[in-house]
């Protein structure tokens, strides 16, 4: 019998909750049994929208308020999961909740990182015990708290023949390099926006959460000139360890880059859609020079636009998506929390100190236990 656990995310698009029921098997290895994605409602998307707009000027009225709402939904995603599996929570090991991030500030004299959707509402209502707050302890150990998933990247996607990279791409995209055999270190990082920005300009032009299939992007064409100038800032040529968020990437970063550059919505839609093929791409190529296999992951995977720019960028790079290696795309990154928590219960550490640039590796997140 596996052992059963579940993970929850709400990504930085904030377009789903995403609640994965992983089987942990004896080889460590986990199988994905049953899946689920929750959408945010309005009456939560658009305040949470706002809070994370505010950053630092948010009131902690707003920010306790949605970690309660939050906390709510996600024990409730658990419940319709259970439901759907035909399980009970007495049959959950553990939930691994990432919850939803709203300010992470990795760099300066404060470093923070702030999650929320209250873990003890989740466990107190599902009754299963909740780990949560994961990246904080790696930022205590000196890391960028982000990303998390490489470790669970290097698990289930690792080859002993060729050299690997995961790219997701969520409203972030980042990379996990994993060189073939077992001598040399998992590296990985954030490369910049992934959906982020397209997100937020197809909001602002045709009212839509999302520029499905690139369709909008596909009507206009690249200018050159802004995607030199958005490529020129300094976070992309910046050395590894690196981690960013919507705090930085967002609709400011972009007009303050317009500059006196005259585009169609339609040509900057575009512009957007080649700044994340290029930057996750460059990327790859400047700090994976071998790789042989590239395996995308997260929403982006579903724009044909942006996947057939990355392909063809990469040239003799064979591109698959992580189903090739046995995990459905959409699920990963929920299934990367569910395998923390079992690594957390076990006493084992979560993060990569090559990655995150942590003094140590560390048992990451609290631990609120189910009910007595
Ligand atoms: N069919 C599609 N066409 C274009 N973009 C898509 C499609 N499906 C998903 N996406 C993109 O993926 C995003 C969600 O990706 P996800 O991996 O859930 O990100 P996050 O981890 O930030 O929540 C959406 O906001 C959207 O931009
Ligand atoms: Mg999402």
């Amino acid at each position: 019998m596996p052992e059963y656990y579940i993970g929850l995310i709400s990504g930085t698009s904030i377009d789903a909750i995403d609640t994965v029921l992983i089987g942990m098997k004896g080889d460590g290895k986990p199988e994905i049994i049953s899946s689920l994605a929750s959408p945010i409602e309005e009456s939560i998307r658009v305040p949470l929208h706002a809070l994370i707009k505010q950053g630092a000027d948010a009131t902690l009225g707003q920010l306790s308020k949605l970690d309660v709402m939050l906390g709510r939904l996600f024990a409730g995603a658990v419940q319709q999961l259970l439901k759907q599996a035909g399980l009970t929570g007495p049959q959950i090991k553990a939930i691994g909740s990432h919850g939803q991030t709203v300010f992470h500030q990795p760099e300066g004299g404060t470093p923070t990182s702030i999650q929320i959707g209250d873990p003890n509402l989740i466990a107190e209502i599902t009754g299963i015990t909740t780990v949560a707050d994961f990246r904080r302890r790696d930022m205590a150990a000196g890391g960028q708290g982000a990303p998390m998933v490489p470790a669970f990247h290097q698990a289930v996607f690792h080859s002993d023949s060729e050299d690997r990279v995961v790219v997701n791409i969520g409203g972030i995209a980042n990379i996990t390099v994993l060189p073939k055999g077992g001598n040399q270190p998992v590296t990985g990082f954030d490369t910049g926006p992934g959906n982020t920005l397209m997100d937020l300009w197809t909001l602002k032009f045709l009212n839509q959460t999302m520029d499905r299939d690139g369709q909008f992007a596909e009507k206009g064409v690249v200018n050159n000139e802004l995607l030199e100038q958005l490529l020129a800032d300094n976070y992309f040529s910046r050395p590894a360890p690196k981690s960013t968020g919507r705090e930085y990437f967002n609709l400011s970063w972009l007009l303050k880059n317009f500059g006196p550059t005259k585009t169609r919505p339609e040509d900057t839609q575009a512009t957007l859609c080649e700044l994340t093929a290029v930057s996750v791409m460059q990327a790859i190529k400047k700090s994976a020079p071998d790789t042989q296999r590239i395996l995308v992951c997260g929403g982006g995977s579903h724009n044909p636009l942006l996947m057939s720019r990355m392909h063809k960028l990469g040239g003799d790079i064979i591109f698959d998506n992580t189903s090739m290696a046995g995990i459905d795309p959409d699920w990963v990154e929920a299934a990367a929390f569910a395998w923390l928590a079992c690594k957390t219960l076990e006493g084992n550490s979560g993060n990569l100190p090559s990655v995150t640039g942590a003094r140590s590796e560390c048992v990451l997140g609290g631990i609120y236990q189910a009910g007595l």
